[in-house]
């Protein structure tokens, strides 16, 4: 790979440690896809700068000015700590006629408004769960077409954040109850959703115009107590010692319905399309008995941690975590925003 300057942004939290030692896997946790990726960029000798950001556009500013980075590469998920903000900084970076690494604005903002994903998938005919959303400041009535049991999140937070298995509720005072949970701890609206019990699958996709998907990965939850849900809540994703406790292993999907591969492929390549998505990104599926696929979400910029969903399919067939991070680099720099038109 030429060698190229890159400005990796990235939360000032989340500026990773110049090595692992003395972490617990639970702190590492916080911090390491970044770790990864400014270590990979300096194995392939690439100039790296850094950058911390919070809430000043001011510190992108110098130093898009002052290192003239070749490529921004965008790891930021929040600005003055709000999620959906992430859509305007890639708008800056636009705006500042700098190329960046994954998503563009307007898939950011269509895909992390889930509601409003929803509606399009479902114009587009992809099956998605029904819902409805309950704002804030609203009574709580659920419309008869929704029937137990539902599943109640955030319609806009991410990594499960809210999610643990009283999300999911089976009669109308614990939907209220977890409706009111949605409202005043995640501070967000609520997004309310057709239970679909099934196998929890995950599908990597990449690129601009054509499109790549990766092998479809599968949430196993091998030790899980009858009494709880196979859903993904925040505990079984970042909770090192739950997940050994629950035997929660990722893996490529076994034993796939025929033709089930092809199809899924297909349809988040088209889900991407809807979107309007570029860069990479990571749909999230539910698979019921019958074959019947439901497109959950699609997260665009997904973690790219090594060993993570994402980058292990990618390793599967052939591309190793180096050459994801510098494919990842090349969809950004050939991506065609309205500036270069
Ligand atoms: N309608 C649903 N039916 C079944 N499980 C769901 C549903 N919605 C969410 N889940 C479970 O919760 C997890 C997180 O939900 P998701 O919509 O992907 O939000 P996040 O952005 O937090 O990842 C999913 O991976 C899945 O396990
Ligand atoms: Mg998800």
């Amino acid at each position: 790979m030429r060698k190229l300057r890159v400005l990796v942004l990235m939360d000032e939290e989340l500026m990773p440690p110049d090595d692992l030692s003395g972490f617990s896997e639970e702190e590492v946790l916080n911090w390491k896809a970044e770790y990864d990726v400014v270590v990979t960029l300096g194995e392939l000798d690439q100039h790296v700068l850094q950058l911390g950001v919070s809430n000043d556009l001011g510190v992108i500013r110098n130093a898009l000015l002052e290192f003239k980075p070749h490529i921004a590469f965008n790891m930021l998920e929040e600005f003055h700590g709000v999620a959906i903000y992430d859509q305007h900084v890639a708008s800056y970076l636009e705006l500042m006629r700098q190329p960046y690494t994954g998503c563009n604005p307007r898939g950011l903002m269509l895909a992390h408004d889930k509601a409003l994903c929803k509606k399009l998938l479902t114009f587009h005919r992809i099956r998605t769960p029904d819902f409805i959303v309950f704002p804030r400041g609203r009574v709580v009535r659920r419309p008869r077409r929704l029937e137990f049991p539902l599943l109640v999140k955030s319609v806009s937070e991410e990594a499960s954040f809210g999610i643990t298995k009283d999300s999911l509720v089976y009669d109308d005072e614990s939907l209220i109850e977890r409706v009111s949970f949605v409202h005043d701890e995640v501070e967000t609206d609520a997004l309310v959703e057709e239970y679909i019990e099934g196998r929890e699958l995950y599908v990597g996709v990449m690129g601009n115009r054509r499109l790549r998907t990766f092998p479809t990965w599968e949430m196993l939850f091998k030790n899980i107590p009858d009494d709880i849900p196979n859903i993904a809540t925040a505990r079984v994703k970042w909770d090192p010692t739950y997940q050994k406790k629950l035997g929660i292993v990722t893996q490529a999907a076994k034993d796939l319905p025929e033709g089930a591969d092809e199809k899924i492929a297909k349809l988040c390549k088209r889900v991407y399309r809807v979107l309007c998505l570029s860069g990479y990104a990571r749909m999230d599926l539910r698979m019921k008995d019958d074959g019947a696929v439901y497109v959950l979400e699609a997260n665009p910029n997904p973690n790219i941690a090594y060993g993570e969903d994402f980058a292990e399919s990618a390793e599967t067939v052939g591309i190793s975590y180096s050459q994801l991070i510098q494919k990842i680099i090349y969809a950004g720099m050939k991506y065609q925003p309205e500036w270069r038109a």
